[in-house]
């Protein structure tokens, strides 16, 4: 796993970059959008589609190399059910019509979330699109569908628990890395930035363990407002800022000039 030292100052130094490595998104704000046109919910989560889109190109060229972005929560099924069908349909029509063009940007598509729930069809399509581009290395690309954070932890849990019983893994050797390589991100470095739109400041169940340090940026802007300049915003405030993870800022700094 690709993780920093963090006892270390000067491994938490070095992976102080002005450029985060991982980004990690709630595309939030969909419908309001347009609700306030007067437009129904699917309209802002069509013109959302194309703000994926961007953000791809941009983090391409940022040198981002991990995006992660939150499209459909285990919370969202509780919507109303024509817009859960209308959302499961923009999937499925934005993976027949952006897998090539991912393809060709050597952009590698990965989906983490329960995804048999969507059915045959849509999880066919992810499984052709993995095995398409997962070779390629200009970007990673992870979609959350139908994807909680706690749903991540127990079954994660629940593997570890597997292990113990087949007598592979001692209970009480268990330790927070024992856990890593059972959960949906595994081998992927946590986000160093998390975007949140559309104004709430929450988590909604996403990357709960992964979000341990993650820096959080939030903002009133409505994901298909989230353009490039938003998201050069986002990297700026980043790039600002010091992380400690638990040192103090004089450690950081004598680290900086030994
Ligand atoms: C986020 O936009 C997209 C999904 C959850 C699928 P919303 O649909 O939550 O938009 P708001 O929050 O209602 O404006
Ligand atoms: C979070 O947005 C999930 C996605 C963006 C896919 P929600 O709009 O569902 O979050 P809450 O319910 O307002 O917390
Ligand atoms: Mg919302």
């Amino acid at each position: 796993m690709d993780k920093t030292d963090i006892t270390d100052p000067a491994a938490v130094l070095a992976a102080k970059s002005a450029v985060p490595r991982h980004v990690a998104v709630i595309m939030d704000g969909n419908g309001r959008w347009a609700r306030s046109r007067g437009l129904p919910r699917i309209a802002g989560h069509r013109k959302g589609v194309e703000r994926v889109r961007e953000m791809v190109t941009a983090c391409v060229e940022k040198g981002v190399t991990h995006l992660t972005l939150f499209a459909f929560s285990s919370e969202n099924w509780r919507r109303p059910a024509q817009e859960v069908q209308l959302l499961k349909e923009l999937f499925l029509t934005a993976l027949e019509n952006e897998i090539r063009k991912l393809h060709k940007n050597n952009v590698l598509f990965h989906v983490i979330g329960d995804i048999g729930r969507f059915g045959e069809k849509i999880t066919a399509r992810i499984q052709q699109a993995e095995t398409l581009t997962r070779d390629n290395t200009a970007l990673m690309l992870t979609i959350a569908a139908n994807y909680g954070g706690r749903w991540d932890i127990a079954q994660a849990c629940a593997e570890l628990a597997r292990r113990a019983v087949r007598g592979e893994i001692d209970p009480g050797s268990i330790t927070e890395e024992s856990l890593d390589p059972f959960l949906s991100m595994a081998g992927i470095p946590e986000p160093d930035l998390f975007i949140r739109t559309g104004g709430e400041q929450r988590v909604s169940n996403f990357l709960l363990w992964q979000l341990a340090y993650t820096e959080m940026y939030f903002t009133p802007v409505l994901w298909p407002d989230f353009d490039r300049a938003q998201f050069e915003q986002a990297l700026v405030s980043f790039a600002g800022r010091q992380r400690r993870f638990g040192l103090t800022g004089e450690q950081i700094e004598a680290a900086r000039h030994a």
